[in-house]
């Protein structure tokens, strides 16, 4: 099947505008500078840049940059005035993400935060940013119950919070092969537990195989 979903997600890159030349290039980039392609899929990354135009988002966080890909599907949504942040832990994908952002005409609008995300959280408000309007976390599965608590503190009501890859091939329902599958679950207690987040996930296939990602909207 693994096939088949490749050549869905290439018919569909076609028919729907899911990549142009800037998104070609940053993919390049990733490509050349040597990092993992784990960046999310080109259907999904619109998919990112759509939900952030349903809600007319004009304050965005990601926390996970990589080479700037998802980010700069974000970044686009942004309307003129509007900011967004980007947490990246590894100097090198901070520096082929900015890059990647400049050849995207998105360097007023996107800030590339260098740093341990759980050492920037803390201080981000300071910076000027407003209240997200969406967060995506996409980065070490091990603290997302951590992320969410942040993107909680820092949204408003109707804010949208998207989670990336809580599938990972089904395996975060035992944790045989999978060693982020009891932290990921941990981040599922707590949406269990927590009154004030109205949430669902999707299994998804594709380019990237079988995965999924939780979408959550704030009381
Ligand atoms: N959102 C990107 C992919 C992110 S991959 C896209 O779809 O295009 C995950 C990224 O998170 C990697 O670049 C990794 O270096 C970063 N990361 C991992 N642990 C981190 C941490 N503790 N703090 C900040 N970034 C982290
Ligand atoms: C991994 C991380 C991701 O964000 C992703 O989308 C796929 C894989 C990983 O760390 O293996
Ligand atoms: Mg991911």
């Amino acid at each position: 099947m693994e096939e088949r979903w490749k050549a869905v997600d290439e018919y569909f890159e076609e028919k729907l505008g899911t990549t142009d030349d800037v998104m070609e290039n940053i993919l390049k980039e990733t490509d050349e500078a040597g990092m993992r392609h784990i960046e999310v899929s080109k259907a999904h990354g619109k998919m990112l840049y759509l939900m952030a135009k349903m809600v007319e988002a004009k304050s965005i966080l990601e926390i996970g940059t990589l080479g700037g890909f998802s980010t700069v599907w974000l970044g686009r949504a942004l309307p003129k005035g509007g900011r967004m942040a980007t947490l990246e832990a590894d100097p090198k994908h901070a520096e082929v993400a900015r890059r990647n952002i400049d050849s995207a005409d998105l360097v007023a609008r996107v800030d590339v935060i260098e740093g341990e995300a759980l050492d920037r959280l803390p201080g981000l408000m300071d910076r000027g940013y407003l209240p997200f309007d969406l967060v995506f976390i996409d980065a070490d599965k091990e603290n997302n119950a951590e992320y969410l608590k942040w993107a909680l503190k820092y949204s408003h009501e109707g804010s949208v919070i998207i989670v990336d890859n809580v599938v990972r091939q089904g395996r975060i329902i035992d944790d045989t092969e999978e060693k982020a599958a009891p932290y990921i679950r941990k981040m599922f207690d707590m949406l269990e537990a927590d009154g004030r987040i109205e949430a669902t996930a999707i299994q998804t296939v594709g380019k990237k195989g079988y995965d999924g990602f939780l979408m959550a909207v704030v009381k």
